[in-house]
C-alpha cells in the first residue's frame, strides 16, 4: 500500500510558488529564536511542520525550498529530513488524512472492519485520495493508544474505542462537514478501564 509520507519522490506543481503567510512568517521568527544562534537549523522540523500545515497538509517542492532558504540550508539537507519522517507528506492528500492502526491489539479488536468502512465511505483505495478530495486513507503501525483499540488518527486527532458504526458516523459526518467528537467513542477517560477508573 502506498503511504504519501513514505516516498522519496517530491511532487512538483509547475509554476507553484510558496511564500510564508503573514502569520506564519511571525511564527517562523519565534520558532527560530528558540535555538542558539549557531544552531538555528535545528528548527528544520518545526518549520517543515508549519509549511505542511500552510500547504493543505503536504509538502510541495517549493515549500521545502522555502524552508531551506529560511534556514540557509541546502535543499537536499531539508529534503533528507522531509523524506525520513513519515509525518511529512510529500504529495497532495485529502482534507482528512485517515490513518488506521492495524497492529495486533487494534487488529484483534476489529481494525479490518474499520478499513472496510473507510474504503466504503471514501470510495477510494488505500493510499489514494477520494474523488471529492475529502479523504486519504492509509493503514499504519501502532499509534500508541493500544489500550483503547481499535483506533484511528484523523489529521491531528485520535478517535478511539471504535466499532464499524461509530467509525461510519465519524466519516459520514466529516464528509458532510459536520463536527465530530474526538477521543474515546465510548466515553472512556484516558486509558482507564471502560467501566471507570475504579473498576
Ligand atoms: S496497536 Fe493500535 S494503537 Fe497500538
Amino acid at each position: 500500500m502506498k503511504h504519501p509520507g513514505m516516498t522519496n519522490k517530491v511532487y512538483n506543481i509547475p509554476n507553484d510558488i510558496f511564500e510564508w503567510s503573514e502569520d506564519n512568517f511571525k511564527r517562523v521568527s519565534k520558532i527560530i529564536q528558540k535555538y542558539p544562534t549557531s544552531r538555528q537549523q535545528s528548527a528544520v522540523i518545526p518549520l517543515l511542520d508549519l509549511a505542511q500545515r500552510q500547504n493543505s497538509g503536504w509538502l510541495s517542492k517549493t515549500s521545502i525550498e522555502k524552508v531551506a532558504e529560511t534556514l540557509s540550508m541546502s535543499y537536499i539537507r531539508v529534503l533528507e529530513v522531509a523524506t525520513f519522517y513519515s509525518m511529512f507528506i510529500l504529495e497532495p492528500i485529502g482534507e482528512n488524512f485517515v490513518q488506521i492502526c492495524r497492529t495486533t491489539p487494534c487488529w484483534l479488536r476489529g481494525s479490518d472492519k474499520l478499513v472496510k468502512v473507510a474504503r466504503e465511505i471514501s470510495n477510494a483505495k488505500l493510499g489514494e485520495t477520494s474523488k471529492d478530495k475529502k479523504f486519504t486513507v492509509v493503514e499504519v503501525e501502532c499509534l500508541g493508544a493500544c489500550c483503547n483499540a481499535p483506533m484511528v488518527q484523523i489529521n491531528d486527532d485520535y478517535y478511539e474505542d471504535l466499532d464499524e458504526s461509530t467509525f461510519k458516523k465519524i466519516l459520514t459526518d466529516l464528509k458532510n462537514n459536520k463536527s465530530i467528537s474526538k477521543g474515546s467513542q465510548i466515553g472512556r477517560q484516558a486509558s482507564h478501564h471502560e467501566r471507570g477508573k475504579d473498576a
